[in-house]
């Protein structure tokens, strides 16, 4: 296990110089609006060219690709759970986004990874809530860690960012 450190921070993820940002994405891969638009309008028309390639990703799972025109080298691209009330497994499948993106990062030997606030805007998960799921699921990947060095949960506004900081200091 190698010692890996979990920070927040509120910023446009498009700008940010990680290894590794990872996409809020639809099943489709071929954009959309929110973290997804806005992530396709910076790494130009090349990243959807290359996601039409893939054919997809189901939710709860995740893909990587090139990040042309971005600063970071990839984009891991994930679909989150639209939020149904609780109860129709979408903390299993949010959960799953997180590992999904932390096991494709460890393959391609990535160190430094941002994370938006996945399911949590268009997908209209409970921020609080989805933010500890984020937390959590880092950690337990942490125990088998040997390669991830930072991982960044990004936020866009003070709300999401107050939350992911409760989520990271209430952690045991
Ligand atoms: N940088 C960082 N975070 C951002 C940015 C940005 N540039 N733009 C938006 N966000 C934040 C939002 O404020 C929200 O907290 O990303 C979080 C996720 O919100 P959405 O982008 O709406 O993603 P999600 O809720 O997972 O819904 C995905 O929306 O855009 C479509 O194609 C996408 O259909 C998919 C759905």
């Amino acid at each position: 296990m190698s010692d890996l450190r979990i920070e927040t921070i509120k910023a446009d993820i498009t700008r940010l110089t990680t290894d590794a940002i990872v996409n809020a994405a639809n099943s489709s891969l071929l954009g959309g609006g929110g973290v997804d638009g806005a992530i396709h309008r910076a790494a130009g028309p090349a990243l959807l060219a290359h996601c039409r390639t893939i054919g997809g990703c189901p939710t709860g799972e995740a893909r990587i690709t090139p990040a042309f025109a971005l600063p970071s080298k990839w984009i891991i691209h994930t679909v989150g759970p639209v939020w149904q009330g609780g109860n129709k497994g979408e903390a299993d499948l949010l959960a799953g986004c997180y590992r999904s993106c932390l096991v494709l990062a460890a393959a391609h030997s990535i160190r430094t990874i941002a994370f938006p606030a996945i399911s949590c805007g268009v997908y209209g998960y409970p921020a609080a809530t989805a933010c500890r799921i984020a937390v959590r699921t880092i950690k337990m990947f942490e125990t088998n860690n040997t390669t991830l060095e930072r991982v960044l949960l990004v936020a866009y506004d003070d709300h999401t960012a107050s939350l992911m900081k409760q989520a990271l200091d209430g952690a045991d």
